[in-house]
């Protein structure tokens, strides 16, 4: 067994994570796949912040962030098949994702007694900065998912600029499902940014958070009062 399989499973029983076998012998449960794209990058942000890694997310439909991909229909087609067939509809472009690739997977939270359990999995998929860009050109020009489920492609600032932005603003917007855990998880295994880094970005995205539930209550109170007037 792989040093890769050891650190996996040991990771996965730590979490309450299911393999990918396990995730399939659950019989009844639909399944939906997501992958994360990136690359290593040399470029800097205003020529002195290095930007160290491209990590590609995608602000969907529903206003929330999260990772290309969606559902598999299983009795039509492989976990890896479907990832793929959604990549194309919603980055424009055919990439082979295959069994390796596959990191973890989840029942989603707040799936209702009433409907199919969901189990959500998560593949990891580096790929050269040019392909990165590719992807990028073709998420706007050959998807046939844009400006419908997805609005829009975007990549995750790594770093944390003299003000405590970057990375911690962008772990306090809204993802969907467990697609921020999905992020920090991979940011720490795959050793993208250091845990210290992570934890004060993470605490820094905590205030910040607060501060958005103030501001949207001011303009509520605004909208609120505009609205008596008229
Ligand atoms: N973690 C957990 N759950 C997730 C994640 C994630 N990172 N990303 C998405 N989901 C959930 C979504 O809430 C959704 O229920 O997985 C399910 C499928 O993912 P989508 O990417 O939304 O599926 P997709 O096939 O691309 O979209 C098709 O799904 O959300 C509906 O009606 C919507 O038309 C849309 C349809
Ligand atoms: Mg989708």
């Amino acid at each position: 067994m792989s040093l890769k399989c050891y650190f996996l499973i040991g990771y996965q029983m730590a979490n309450g994570q299911l393999s990918r076998a396990e995730a399939l012998a659950c019989s009844g449960c639909r399944h939906a796949c997501h992958v994360m794209l990136y690359s290593d990058t040399k470029s800097q942000l205003f020529g002195r912040i290095p930007i160290r890694h491209i990590i590609l997310m995608q602000m969907r439909f529903d206003g929330m962030l999260g990772f290309p991909g969606g559902f598999v229909n299983q009795s039509q087609e492989s976990l890896e098949a479907g990832l793929c067939r959604e990549l194309e509809e919603e980055v424009g472009v055919a990439l082979s994702i295959s069994e390796d690739d596959h990191m973890d997977a989840q029942h989603a939270p707040g799936t209702s007694p009433s409907s199919p359990r969901l189990i959500t999995h998560f593949y990891v998929k580096k790929l050269e900065e040019e392909q990165i860009r590719e992807v990028e050109k073709a998420s706007v020009s050959t998807a046939t998912d844009h400006g419908q489920e997805v609005l829009g492609m975007v990549r995750v600032p790594l770093y944390t600029t003299k003000g405590g932005g970057g990375l911690s603003s962008f772990l306090s917007h809204t993802f969907i499902g467990n697609a921020r855990s999905q992020l920090v998880n991979s940011l720490l295994r795959l050793h993208l940014v250091a845990p210290e880094d992570l934890r004060k970005a993470l605490k820094h995205s905590l205030k910040m958070h607060a501060r958005s539930a103030v501001d949207v209550q001011a303009v509520l109170e605004l909208t609120e009062a505009e609205r008596e007037q008229s």
